[in-house]
């Protein structure tokens, strides 16, 4: 055990772990309600992943035709196969409308109609009238709302004088002898300096862990961080087997190109110049939900009509569209398709494969963002302390697959209902109990074994071997045997992460590699979590399209996956009910049926 280090003590009301959206909206109404609040995060706020979300944020205005909260709530039900918990669906649903008029009086520059209201662009899943057809509810800033939207919250932090933390990074949370959360453990990466920071709260709000696959539309820094810190404290990770694939990440590259593209008229055709979306979903088509897109374009190439030399894609067409449309309402993409694909997209088709995009799964929490500990008598105890929103938590909202534009609503309702809870819950400024006398240990033993490891394989080797075995085994479709296979490989890549690392750098400043081995166990843990989870759950439901088990199962299988770590990494898995009731007597309990579209 290692006690060389000086470690530089901090006392807040709040720690907020992150600074995407989810993040900054809790900053921002923490410190606005008086809360000492630090944010600490591992990039410059404004190079959080938020800003690379593209097409919209759902919400039920109705600016372009008749819409109904009610309506977004059946469509985010239906998009989650029946997993999402309904209190939490409703919150978010009808919480939707203030929250963007919130995010415009902020100062957010979403595009306009010709009368001057937010623009709103159809999405996948995203119907009128409980299913009849699509709807446009995905209010925009052209392609670039996440971007919009992540600057003006750090503009509104500023404003209040929030506290930030940059490019610091979190190990572990301190935990009590109670199982309560009474700080974090972060890494200073400008000198290397230790920080304890204690607090009467944390909230996780880290984003998902997409590099834990080969390809992926998520930035290099998401990597499971709020995960693999939950995971090392005894706590479990949920629904981790629903992974979400996007239809359109750029072949080759994985770069996004937004759904938004397909609301706007583009479409998808095979190597016969079919739409053959036409076939898989006749109402919805090219707009049918992101996981059943996906299984569209995977059966098209599978069955010999992908294109390309290889017949290993599918093309995506906005040339129809004309310069203005993609001028106005589609710049970023136009661009991305011309630097990673070489393709003007006002000539020729984009080409395009489903590529990993989202975490259904992740930290199981309740619609307040707090984090769960469940038990066999209370599936729905909290961990006092700790919270966690946005992709890294599970509210569960998107249940087996999320519908595009409700991660951009998800941040920022659960964001601001952090904020609210944490109001409830703490007086500014009360006294902090002590912390245990080894609140820093296993966090610095962390550090310590890895910067002095010396074996024979670097981090990068270690996490391409797990990113292919992923990719492979734990892909858009999934088998008993590909999945019994990942789990055993898996294995052994975690035994190669403990036995086999070596870092040659062993200083604590700017060590980067210091920094992608502490990513990579955070990844391993995700990775672990979800394979294993894959394997278990013996049904298709939303992402997790399994090949021997092709239907829904409500009977056995309408549960949460709970996946628990032990001391040495093993996992054991069980279940939570998932929530069959609505919050509030307004709306009725959506039961599960067959889900076309
Ligand atoms: O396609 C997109 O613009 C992605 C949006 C989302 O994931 O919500």
């Amino acid at each position: 055990m290692t006690k060389a280090y000086k470690i530089i003590d901090h006392t807040y009301d709040v720690v907020v772990v992150g600074a995407g959206g989810a993040g900054l909206r809790a900053t921002l109404g923490m410190t606005a309600a008086g809360l000492k609040t630090a944010c600490v995060t591992k990039v410059f706020p404004t190079r959080s992943h938020t800003v690379a979300a593209q097409g919209g944020i759902g919400a039920a205005l109705g600016n372009m035709a008749e819409d109904s909260w009610e309506w977004h709530m059946y469509d985010t039900v239906k998009g989650s196969d029946w997993l999402g918990d309904q209190d939490a669906i409703e919150y978010m649903c009808r919480n939707a409308i203030p929250a963007v008029i919130e995010l415009e009086h902020f100062g957010v520059p979403f595009s306009r109609t010709e009368e001057g209201k937010i623009y709103q662009r159809p999405f996948g899943g995203h119907m009128r009238n409980y299913g009849e057809a699509p709807v446009q509810r995905a209010c925009a800033a052209a392609d670039r709302t996440g971007h919009a939207i992540l600057h003006t919250l750090y503009q509104q932090c500023l404003k209040h004088n929030a506290s930030f933390f940059v490019e610091y990074f979190a190990t572990d949370l301190i935990m009590d002898d109670d199982g309560a959360c009474r700080g974090v453990i972060a890494w200073n990466l400008d000198d290397g300096t230790i920080h304890r920071f204690r607090a009467h709260t944390v909230v996780l709000a880290t984003g998902g862990y997409g590099r834990a696959y080969f390809s992926c539309t998520s930035a290099h820094t998401c990597t499971g961080d709020g995960n693999g810190m939950v995971a090392r404290a005894g706590l479990p990770l949920q629904d981790h087997e629903f992974v979400q694939f996007h239809p359109t990440g750029i072949y080759g590259a994985g770069m996004l190109i937004t759904e938004g593209a397909r609301g706007e008229g583009g479409y998808l055709t095979n190597s016969q110049g079919e739409r053959f979306m036409e076939r898989y979903a006749p109402n919805a088509k090219d707009l049918a939900s992101r996981d059943v897109v996906s299984r569209a374009m995977t059966m098209e190439i599978r069955e010999g009509r992908g294109v390309g030399k290889d017949n290993d894609h599918i093309f995506l067409h906005l040339e129809h569209l004309g310069h203005e449309v993609l001028h106005e309402r589609l710049p970023g993409i136009t661009e991305t398709a011309q630097i990673f694909s070489g393709v003007d997209a006002s000539k020729d088709p984009i080409p395009v494969l489903p590529t990993v995009h989202y975490n259904m799964g992740g930290i199981p929490t309740n619609y307040h963002g707090e984090v769960l500990r469940p038990t066999a008598d209370d599936p729905d105890a909290v961990c006092p302390g700790l919270m966690a929103i946005g992709e890294c938590a599970s509210a569960s909202v998107h249940g087996a697959n999320r519908l595009g534009t409700n991660s951009l609503l998800d941040i920022v309702v659960f964001g601001r209902a952090a904020a609210l809870r944490a109001q409830e819950l703490i007086k500014p400024g009360v006294t902090h109990l002590s912390l245990p006398k080894d609140s820093a240990d296993q966090s610095l033993d962390r550090l310590d074994r890895l910067r002095n490891a010396k074996g024979a394989r670097s981090t990068a080797d270690i996490r391409l071997e797990m990113q292919k075995i992923m990719q492979v085994d734990a892909a858009v479709f999934r088998t008993d045997k590909t999945l019994k296979e990942g789990c055993t490989k898996i294995d052994t890549v975690r035994g190669s992460l403990k036995s086999d690392i070596g870092l040659t750098d062993r200083s604590m400043i700017w060590n980067s590699d210091l920094m992608e081995a502490l990513e990579l166990e955070n990844l391993m843990a995700c990775a672990q979590a979800t394979i294993r989870s894959a394997e278990a759950r013996k049904e298709s439901r939303g992402a997790h399209a399994h090949e021997d088990y092709p239907d829904r199962d409500d009977a056995t299988w309408m549960k949460h996956t709970l996946a628990w770590f032990d001391d040495k990494g093993d996992v054991t898995l069980n279940y939570r009910p998932v929530h069959t009731y609505t919050l509030t007597s307004d709306i009725d309990y959506i039961p599960p049926k067959k889900r076309v579209y």
